[in-house]
């Protein structure tokens, strides 16, 4: 019989594509990662795994246990996930008024409980005129999440924005699969930027196989973690959420890798969406639209003959009430 053990067994191994209609008259080839195949419908279940099965490894998850998380869509959708197939609880923490309802039902949905926390007027005066990242709107709600662990000795939090294993699973999984995938022949690699942890991983084992491939950074235009980095330290640390103020998107400023880092306007990633869903037959996001708008331009620069390769990052399912291109 070839049957799998479990769901989880389904995680990876996504087709990688070449894009054609959209990519008429451009030289390079530019090809995609369909993450948006994974079973949860993003990227997120490959590093949700690797950071539970870790913390099982590690002791700090185990049977009855319950993982717990603040987060704004798809790592929440993930964790929920993979926490139904093994048998945990999962409680969600979503900054209140950030997260339409059908992404709520949808974690629901894996039998989650989902926690609407106020992100905090604070924390959201003092930013007021500067763009809001993903990463400001959860401080309060990772506040929520530390304490739900600290006072119960039977949940889990997975701390994604700084968890070395968010990295690793994209080293080992994501990345490899892209340099066999290519037979490693790979000129330039795209990838939107939220926790960082995919851009990281993939890069690393990228280089590895080839030094020479070109890396570039995708964020939104109206929300850079690179430019609220610093801000995004200071008030974890003024709110008091320790171990959380390293940043993997610190370790990728450190690393110095990134060729450049493109800021993209939501109607260029949510436009090059629908494209990509009209014309190529691809139920991908917004994220992906941006990556894939991103390789639009790289491919002029780099010239004829250059493979380009990006992350079609999450599925279209999440963006029917709402078109936004957030990380
Ligand atoms: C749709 C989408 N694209 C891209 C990203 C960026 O992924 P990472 O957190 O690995 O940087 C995220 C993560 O938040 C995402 O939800």
């Amino acid at each position: 019989m070839d049957v799998h053990e479990s769901i989880l067994e389904c995680i990876g191994n996504t087709p990688m594509v070449r894009i054609n209609r959209i990519a008429k008259g451009v030289d390079a080839n530019i090809m995609v990662k369909c993450e948006f195949l994974n079973p949860s419908g993003s990227m997120k279940d490959r590093m949700a795994l690797k950071m539970i099965e870790s913390a099982e490894k590690e002791g700090k998850l185990k049977e009855g246990g319950v993982v717990t998380e603040s987060s704004t869509g798809n790592t929440a959708t993930a964790l929920s996930f993979v926490s139904a197939a093994k048998g945990y609880k999962s409680v969600m923490h979503m900054p209140k008024g950030w997260i339409p309802e059908d992404k709520r039902k949808m974690i629901k949905a894996y039998g989650a409980e989902v926690i609407e926390v106020d992100p905090g007027k604070e924390i959201l005066d003092e930013l007021e005129g500067k763009s809001v990242h993903g990463g400001v709107v959860e401080i309060i709600p990772r506040i929520k999440a530390l304490e739900l662990e600290e006072n119960n000795e039977n949940v889990w939090w997975a701390r994604q924005a700084m968890n070395p294993d968010n990295v690793l699973a994209h080293k080992e999984t994501t990345g490899k699969e892209i340099v066999e995938q290519t037979d490693g022949k790979i000129d330039a690699f795209v990838c939107a930027v939220g926790t960082g942890g995919t851009l990281l991983g993939v890069s690393e084992a990228l280089l590895e196989a080839n030094p020479d491939v070109k890396i570039y950074a995708v964020e939104p235009s109206s929300s850079s973690l690179f430019q609220m980095a610093p801000e995004i330290k200071f008030y974890m640390e003024k709110y008091g959420v320790p171990g959380v103020a390293g940043l993997l998107v610190n370790k990728i400023e450190e690393a110095g890798f990134i060729e450049k880092a493109f800021l993209v306007k939501d109607e260029d990633a949510i436009s090059m969406a629908h494209r990509l869903c009209e014309e190529e037959g691809l139920f991908c996001g917004m994220s992906a639209g941006a990556n894939v708008h991103v390789c639009m331009e790289i491919a002029k620069e780099l010239g004829p003959g250059k493979n380009i390769v990006t992350i079609l990052a999450d599925n279209r399912y999440r963006y029917l009430v709402s078109e936004h291109f957030t990380t």
